[in-house]
């Protein structure tokens, strides 16, 4: 089976390609390397700088290659600037999914695995999260999303066409080889920020908010390891290729941890003191995000592996590399 890895040079789709060729999956990757970085693309694995946004791009990938699958990884995905600038997030996120749609229709391609988020469900009424929950997002990042995960329904009902839809919580860690990790620029997200404040790179953490109704006043995130994220895109494959049709899944530990509850984990795994600015909150922040991930234990077989210190320990080894 050959395996269309669009995004494969980003942080998640790049460990995945790896996940492929451990599982012997041919592998195809299509990035247009505005995020992502060639040198995370293994020199075996075919690969086509394109962008979705330039149908004739994608429709030369499926006229050079025989592609039974699509897992699409590609997409802007930071939450503070979808609030900035949402047109960007709709041109990035919807309009470029549809062509990638699109063209599968017209080369028959009827497997698709969609990398969708946990900010779908917005401010949550209850925690954890379930699938069947209230979708309500908060910011245009988990909007685009939602706008795409309802296009795969209408579609999967009128086409022959199969999709599983995986909502990732907060996805972080690295590579156990040390070869290929988080790296982003500008770097937004909370584990890198704090292990570069651990290094030296950045003097201070900014602390988003520590007035919101947690325990301590700070947001709660469900931390989930890039390679525990890989592992449940291979499940859903095999679940797409034993025929099954569609379904939505929470990728998520089932655990949360306030900021302040992550950079304490920071200190202990790396014997660094971290400072820490509290400063107002970020557009678009849910207090607490929690995955209630049953389903993709109960139907799929997953269960996530690595704790928030493994998560810190991999992503601390790529940090101190790159
Ligand atoms: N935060 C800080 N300081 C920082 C960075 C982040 O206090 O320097 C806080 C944020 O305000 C938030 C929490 O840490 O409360 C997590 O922020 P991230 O930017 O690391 O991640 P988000 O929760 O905003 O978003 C991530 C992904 C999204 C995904 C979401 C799902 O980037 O794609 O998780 O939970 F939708």
């Amino acid at each position: 089976m050959r395996v269309l890895v669009v995004g494969g040079a980003g942080y998640i789709g790049s460990h995945m390609v790896r996940a492929l060729l451990e599982e012997k999956y041919d592998t195809v990757v299509f990035d247009n390397l505005s995020t992502g970085y060639r040198e995370f693309v293994p020199e075996r694995v075919p690969f086509i700088r394109g962008d979705l946004r330039n149908v004739p791009d994608i429709q030369g990938v499926f006229r050079d290659h025989s592609i039974d699958a699509v897992m699409h990884f590609a997409a802007s995905s930071i939450v503070p600037e979808s609030m900035s600038d949402p047109l960007k997030y709709y041109h990035n996120n919807v309009l470029a999914c549809i062509n990638l749609l699109k063209v599968m229709m017209e080369n028959k391609v009827a497997k698709f695995i969609f990398s969708s988020t946990a900010a779908v469900y917005g401010e949550p009424e209850n925690i954890p999260i379930k699938e069947e929950d209230k979708t309500c997002p908060t910011n245009t990042y988990g909007r685009s999303k939602l706008m795409i995960e309802n296009i795969l329904s209408d579609i999967s009902r009128a086409y022959d066409f199969s999709y599983i839809a995986l909502r990732y919580f907060n996805a972080a860690g690295a590579h156990p080889a040390g070869e290929i990790g988080e790296k982003h620029n500008p770097e937004t997200h909370l584990i890198p920020n704090i292990l570069k404040t651990a290094r030296g790179e950045k003097s201070e953490l900014m602390i988003f908010g520590d007035d919101y109704p947690t325990p301590d006043g700070t947001c709660i995130r469900d931390f989930i390891h890039v390679q525990d994220l890989c592992h449940a895109h291979l499940l859903a494959l095999k679940a797409l290729k034993d025929g099954k049709k569609n379904d939505i899944f929470n990728l998520g530990s089932g655990s949360g941890y306030s900021v302040k509850e992550v950079v304490r984990t920071v200190e202990e795994v790396t014997g660094k003191k971290i400072k820490v600015k509290i400063v107002p909150r970020r557009a678009g922040d849910p207090a607490k995000l929690v995955a209630g991930a049953e389903m993709a234990k109960k139907i799929l077989g997953w269960k996530p592996n690595a704790n928030l210190e493994e998560i810190i320990g991999t992503a601390w080894v790529w940090e101190c590399k790159s």
